[in-house]
Parts: structure tokens; C-alpha cells; sequence
């Protein structure tokens, strides 16, 4: 078979010459001797128009084909220099390989993306979920080639952990127990004794210690695989299994930590931009108007900086506008993030130097005893994309640092080793995958950029 990718991209090689081509019927009209029908191979985006006539044996029933039956179709392609498409294949045979139900649920008309959820397993063959998951794959690309041309090792962390790498306690419990008629020990804590792996696991929230880990003995790593959350937010923007990407990065400050960051999303969205033409020139026109022009302006200029002190004055000054209380000490709200990235930045902004009661346990100090350092970015749209820091690497701080935050030592020694045996500066951020698909595509739903999306109550699939 030809496909629509080598058509569309190298036209002249087919031009007034026969094609073999298959796909699913999009759309299909017809009158009494003639019709046209769209259809999709998945190659591409975009559809061929195929016209058909009497001359076909199969007309008849050629002309009743559902929606979304598999055709396979032979026939010349012409130019048709007035229509909305280049060109077009005069078909000389049509043949069914597979029909459709007449129930076909992706009719042409359009649908709610909350029903387009209803059917996940059907969605990637509309327009919108066509595109989002082709970027997704370009991007997913774009990241590996980032990192590879500077010299990163990818390394692969285990999704199985028996360590909390934020401390925060929001993890999914790997187990083969029956927890619910395990017995319990004096403190009411499930015995894991005679579980598979003798201990309480998980399923990991990060890879950044393990990145860590693996960056003093390679410097410049990352990762890129899934991480899951239990936390209970239902938000637009939060899912229970999404992917990061965790550089890790060694002899390196939160300065070149965020350029690194800097650099590599410019690269995101370079890469998609040239190599997704067709799916971006439909986000922009269907999805989110004027995303091309934003994304080309955020390539072409600088990402702004600012404290998390300076962010609080700013913040605190109109304060009245906000849900959530504003003041020194406070985590800042997704409200918050999108006042000081859409309406005093208008664009990318780092907040740097958070204070350390609202950061997790590995952030490095400052010298004022207050703060770590600490960077999120933030993205008009959205709010924060990244988290980052530079890590602590001065072995009496951290464990000052985890006794404050009543972490258990033991059970992050080989993380505690890794100060011991050279220990040198090293900083790290991740992007969530999710995230950043929504930034390039305008999509406002971060259930909209996962093929099979894990958030609370919905699992159907
Ligand atoms: O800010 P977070 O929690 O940072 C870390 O996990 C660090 N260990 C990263 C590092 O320094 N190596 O998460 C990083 C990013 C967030 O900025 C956000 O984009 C995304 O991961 N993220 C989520 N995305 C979707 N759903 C959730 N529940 C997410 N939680 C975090
Ligand atoms: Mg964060």
C-alpha cells in the first residue's frame, strides 16, 4: 500500500500514477452515479478524497459502506487544483476488508470531549484526538533527541520502590496481601512480612533518587517513564498515572539547572511546530486560537524569574482577586501560578528559592536558612510544568533536614550514601509529559492528552 504521509510529503512521485491505498471510511456521500468518500489510513492527519462511479461493479453497495469500514482502494491520483484538497484518487476498485456497524458511535457531527472520554477506545480516530496523539508521540521523540545529542544517559528507574521520593505519602501500595484480612502489628501497621517482597513497596511517585544515583556516576541522565500519584485532586490538570521527564544533572547549580529547562522545552516546541505542521495549524484554528503565534513568541524570547518573596509581594498587593489566602510561608495556588505567568509575566516564569517548610526534604538549604533552592515553572494556561531544585548534598543538612520532617533515615540509606562516596553539587527537574501536551496543543483537560486516562473514578478502561 502507498500511504497518505508519502502522498501528502512527496506528492510529485505520485502524481497521474496508480495508488494502492487503505483506511476507514470518515466520510461517504453519494448520488445515483456518482460519490466521494473521505478516508484516513493513519498515517497522517489529514484524509484523501477518493471519487467513485457507475463504472465500479460494486457500486451499489460501495455507496452504502458505514462509516468506518476498512476499504482498500486502487486508483489514480489527480490534482484538483480548486478544491480544498490537492488532490484526489479516481478509484478503479474499491474492496471491503472490514464494515462497520451503522452504530457507529463517531458520527461526523461534533462531540463533547466528556463524551469523547466515554469512548476511549474509539477516540484516537477523531480529528482533535488524532492530533493530539500524534504530537504527543513527536514530543515524546523530541525529548529523547534533546537529551540525547547533549550526551544524557536515559536511564530506566524502577516503577516497583520502596522509598517515598517526595515524602509526601501519596503513593498507590504495591502488594500481594490481602490487606484487608492480613494481620496487623501492635501499632495497627500491616504486616508486610509475608508479602512478595518482604517489605512495604509501592508504585513510584519519581526516579528522581534513583536519577540521582545514577547522575554521580554518568553526570547528565534523565528519565522518562510513568509515575502515579493518590493524591485526591480532581482537577483538570492532575492524574493518578502520568509520565515525567527527570534530568538529573552533576557538578550543576539551579542556574544551569534552569537553563537546562529552558533549553529543552524551546526544543519541544521547535520540533513539534516543524514537524506537525498540519496538527498545529488545526489546534490553532480549532482548539486554541493563536497557539502557533504563542508558542513561536515563547522559542524566540526569554522566560521570566522571579522569587517566591518577590512572587508573595506581587501576590499579596491584590489579594482580594484570589480564593486562597496569600502570605509568606504559604504554597502558591493554581490560581496563584496563572496570575503571575498570564497576567504580570505573559509567558514562561521561573519562581525560585521557596521556603523550605513547603518543599520536599532534598532541596538544598540557602544561606538564609529559610528558603531551598527550589524551581517551578510556570506556563500561561496551566500554572507550574516543572519542578525542580538543586539537591542537598552536604550529608549533616540532609539528615538535620529529614529528622525535622520525620523521615525514617533507614529507609533512604542508599540515598544517604550517595553524600558519603562523593557527593558533589547536582540538581534535577521533571516536567510532567501530560503537561506539556497540554501547553503545545491548547487541549485544557489533561484526560485529553493520555490515551487511557487514571483519575479519580475512572478506570473503565
Ligand atoms: O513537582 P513534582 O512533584 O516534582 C518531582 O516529582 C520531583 N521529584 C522532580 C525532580 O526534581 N526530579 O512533579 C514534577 C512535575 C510537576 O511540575 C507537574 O508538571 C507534574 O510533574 N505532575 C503531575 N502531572 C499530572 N498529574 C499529577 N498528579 C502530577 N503531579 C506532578
Ligand atoms: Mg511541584
Amino acid at each position: 500500500y502507498t500511504l497518505l504521509k508519502d502522498i501528502y510529503r512527496q506528492q510529485h512521485d505520485y502524481l497521474d500514477k496508480t495508488v494502492k491505498i487503505s483506511g476507514w471510511v470518515r466520510t461517504i456521500r453519494s448520488s445515483k452515479s456518482f460519490g466521494f468518500i473521505e478516508i484516513n489510513d493513519g498515517s497522517f492527519f489529514k484524509n484523501i478524497q477518493i471519487v467513485f462511479d457507475e463504472s465500479l461493479s460494486n457500486f451499489e453497495e460501495v455507496s452504502k459502506y458505514p462509516i468506518s469500514s476498512a476499504l482498500s482502494i486502487e486508483g489514480t491520483l489527480v490534482e484538483t487544483p480548486n478544491a480544498k484538497q490537492p488532490f484526489e484518487i479516481k478509484a478503479e476498485k474499491i474492496e471491503l476488508e472490514g464494515v462497520s456497524s451503522q452504530d457507529y458511535p463517531l458520527q461526523k457531527k461534533r462531540h463533547s470531549m466528556e463524551y469523547l472520554r466515554t469512548i476511549a477506545h474509539l477516540r484516537p480516530r477523531s480529528n482533535t484526538f488524532s492530533a493530539v496523539f500524534r504530537v504527543r508521540s513527536l514530543a515524546a521523540y523530541a525529548i529523547h533527541k534533546f537529551f540525547q545529542e547533549r550526551g544524557f544517559v536515559y536511564v530506566h528507574t524502577p516503577i516497583i520502590t520502596g522509598s517515598d521520593a517526595e515524602g509526601a505519602g501519596e503513593m498507590f501500595r504495591v502488594s500481594t496481601l490481602d490487606l484487608l484480612n492480613v494481620p496487623k502489628t501492635e501499632g495497627g501497621k500491616v504486616d508486610f512480612t509475608e508479602d512478595f517482597f518482604g517489605k512495604e513497596t509501592n508504585l513510584t511517585v519519581s526516579g528522581q533518587l534513583e536519577a540521582e544515583s545514577y547522575a554521580l556516576a554518568f553526570r547528565n541522565v534523565y528519565t522518562f517513564g510513568p509515575t502515579f500519584r493518590a493524591e485526591n485532586s480532581n482537577t483538570a490538570r492532575h492524574a493518578a498515572e502520568f509520565w515525567m521527564i527527570e534530568p538529573e544533572i552533576a557538578f550543576a547549580d539551579l542556574k544551569d539547572d534552569m537553563e537546562l529547562a529552558e533549553d529543552m522545552l524551546k526544543y519541544i516546541i521547535e520540533y513539534v511546530l516543524e514537524n506537525a505542521p498540519e496538527e498545529m495549524e488545526f489546534f490553532n484554528s480549532f482548539i486554541d486560537k493563536g497557539l502557533i503565534e504563542r508558542l513561536t513568541n515563547i522559542v524566540n524570547s526569554d522566560f521570566g524569574s522571579i522569587t517566591y518573596t518577590e512572587a508573595i509581594e506581587l501576590l499579596e498587593k491584590v489579594k482580594d482577586r484570589f480564593e486562597y489566602p496569600v502570605e509568606w510561608g504559604c504554597d502558591l495556588q493554581t490560581e496563584h501560578e496563572r496570575y503571575l505567568t498570564e497576567e504580570v509575566f505573559k509567558k514562561p516564569v521561573f519562581v525560585i528559592n521557596y521556603p523550605k517548610d513547603i518543599k520536599a526534604f532534598y532541596m538544598r538549604l540557602n544561606d538564609d536558612n529559610k528558603t531551598v533552592a527550589a524551581m517551578d515553572l510556570l506556563v500561561p494556561g496551566i500554572g507550574e510544568i516543572i519542578g525542580g531544585s538543586q539537591r542537598e548534598e552536604r550529608l549533616e543538612i540532609l539528615e538535620k533536614r529529614m529528622e525535622e520532617m520525620d523521615l525514617d533515615k533507614r529507609e533512604y540509606w542508599w540515598y544517604l550514601e550517595l553524600r558519603k562516596y562523593g557527593g558533589t553539587k547536582h540538581a534535577g527537574f521533571g516536567l510532567g509529559f501530560e503537561r506539556a501536551i497540554m501547553y503545545l496543543t491548547g487541549m485544557s483537560n489533561i484526560r485529553d492528552v493520555i490515551p487511557f486516562p487514571r483519575t479519580v473514578n475512572s478506570a473503565e478502561f
